[in-house]
């Protein structure tokens, strides 16, 4: 783990990113932690998922997964030699609630203290996101987000843990990526709790986003004046196919789904009327009740931006079959030419661009952060114990190239979290994919820093890229 094998330098012309501008790096609980069942945690929707057969790609589970649980100490002592200013990380609801109600499990709640306090120690700010997707298998039982009666539960959770670490931990996230939990959850059956059910995603979509809205009215409450709160979501940066008519229907019609459907009631007031009547079909919307729309608009401090890859479209044949998109069965995803990741998802850094300039005309004056954005390769260690993955070098550059851009274009972006830290349980691809800038060995828990820790380590010391 040391820092010795190779340094890189940064020379030529180097773009320098503002004073106190954020380097961090991404992990969620279930993808990292294991411990599954120690001290009191209780099962998520994510256990039960990953422990039914074909749904996880080899049959792996979160039980173990990089043994952060137990390990986090030396995980933070490599941030710190990663020079890592801010971590972001999410908080297991099944440790703290195990039900997902009620009396709080003082266990739960003290690993999360002394992470939180190990991070201060080591001068790394703490990002604390409350909920990447593992909910508590007995709210789940019911009737998980389909049930308005989850958002009053998260709200309370969010005060919980807001009311313990509010002194400590300056930026908060309430949910991660809304979008994945209602619409791959409930909606394609990607993901757990693995429904097919157009409605009742649709629903979901309405039920997290209450969540929020209610969950940040519970970190205020209890919330010390300073600390800030958020949301994350993967927006898309979609793009017509063509210059045709047919592919900007298409566009618009998936772009509402994707993310004016979060975007609009977050941060304009209310639904989109064009997504309501798309999806007039699937459901009369009868789930939102008087003053949810209120609710959801509570202001924010800072929006955070997931992003991976462009979308392109166009319209196609219809599709029948369970969907992650209510109401955009002809919509056709085009592969757009040019070099992609292990997951197949096309490497295109312009997408990003699109996307920052887009938030920033459509949704004006809201401070934004990129809380994830990296990708998978088929990293191996090599004979002489290096990692070397300049493939995920050059996308982390390329993007980070767009991060400077926007901020030089005026967009107020704060930070930039490599999505992630260590490699990790990727959901329903299970241990498949590697997306982490340090390589884990999962039979031994060994880390080693890939070749791309080691430049982000110099790009953080410079707090700059070369762009020569
Ligand atoms: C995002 C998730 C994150 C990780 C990356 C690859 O959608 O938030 O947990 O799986 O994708």
């Amino acid at each position: 783990m040391s820092m010795s094998r190779q340094e890189y330098s940064i020379n030529g012309s180097r773009l320098s990113f503002p004073a106190g501008f954020l380097w961090g790096a991404a992990t969620a609980a279930y993808q990292i932690e294991g411990g599954a069942t120690a001290d009191g945690r209780g099962p998520s929707i994510w256990d039960t998922f990953s422990h039914t057969p074909g749904k996880v790609v080899g049959g792996d589970t979160g039980d173990v997964a990089v043994d952060h649980y137990r390990q986090f100490r030396a995980d933070i002592a490599l941030m710190a030699e990663l020079g890592l200013s801010a971590y972001r990380f999410s908080v297991s609801w099944p440790r703290i609630q195990p039900g997902g109600r009620g009396p709080v499990n003082a266990a739960g709640l003290g690993y999360y203290e002394r992470l939180v306090d190990e991070l201060l120690g080591h001068g790394i700010m703490p990002v604390l996101t409350l909920y990447h997707w593992d909910l508590p298998q007995e709210l789940e039982d019911a009737g998980g987000w389909g049930e308005r009666d989850t958002a009053a539960r998260f709200a309370e959770f969010a005060a919980v843990v807001g009311a313990r670490l509010g002194d400590r931990v300056p930026l908060w996230t309430t949910l991660n990526e809304p979008w994945c939990s209602a619409f791959l959850g409930y909606g394609s059956g990607e993901h757990a709790p693995g429904h097919t059910d157009p409605e009742l995603s649709l629903r979901a979509a309405h039920h997290l986003l209450l969540a929020h809205g209610l969950g940040v009215a519970a970190l205020r409450s209890v919330l010390p004046a300073g600390a800030e709160v958020s949301i994350t979501l993967n927006l898309h940066a979609i793009m017509p196919a063509s210059a045709s008519p047919s592919a900007a229907e298409a566009a618009r019609r998936l772009d509402g789904v994707a993310n004016r459907i979060f975007l609009d009631p977050l941060l304009r007031g209310g639904y989109p009327f064009d997504v309501v009547r798309d999806t007039a079909s699937l459901t009369d919307w009868s789930f939102v009740q008087a003053g949810d729309e209120a609710v959801i608009a509570e202001p924010i401090d800072l929006l955070g931006v997931n992003y991976y890859a462009p979308t392109l479209v166009d319209l196609g044949e219809p599709r029948s079959g369970p969907t992650a998109w209510p109401g955009c069965d002809d919509v056709a995803f085009v592969r757009q030419p040019g070099p992609a990741t292990a997951m197949g998802w096309t490497i295109d850094a312009r997408g990003l661009r699109a996307l920052l300039l887009r938030l920033h005309e459509d949704y004006p004056g809201l401070p934004l952060m990129i809380t994830e954005n990296g990708a998978a390769f088929d990293d191996r260690v090599q004979a002489d114990g290096a990692v070397r993955d300049p493939e995920r070098i050059a996308y982390l550059r390329d993007h980070l190239a767009v991060v400077h851009e926007s901020i030089e274009a005026g967009i107020d972006l704060r930070g930039y979290f490599v999505w992630s830290l260590l490699d990790n349980f990727e959901w329903a691809f299970g241990y498949t994919k590697r997306f982490g800038i340090v390589h884990v060995d999962y039979a031994t828990q060994r880390r080693v820093l890939k070749d791309s820790a080691h430049w982000y380590r110099a790009v953080i010391r410079a707090n700059g890229i070369d762009w020569a």
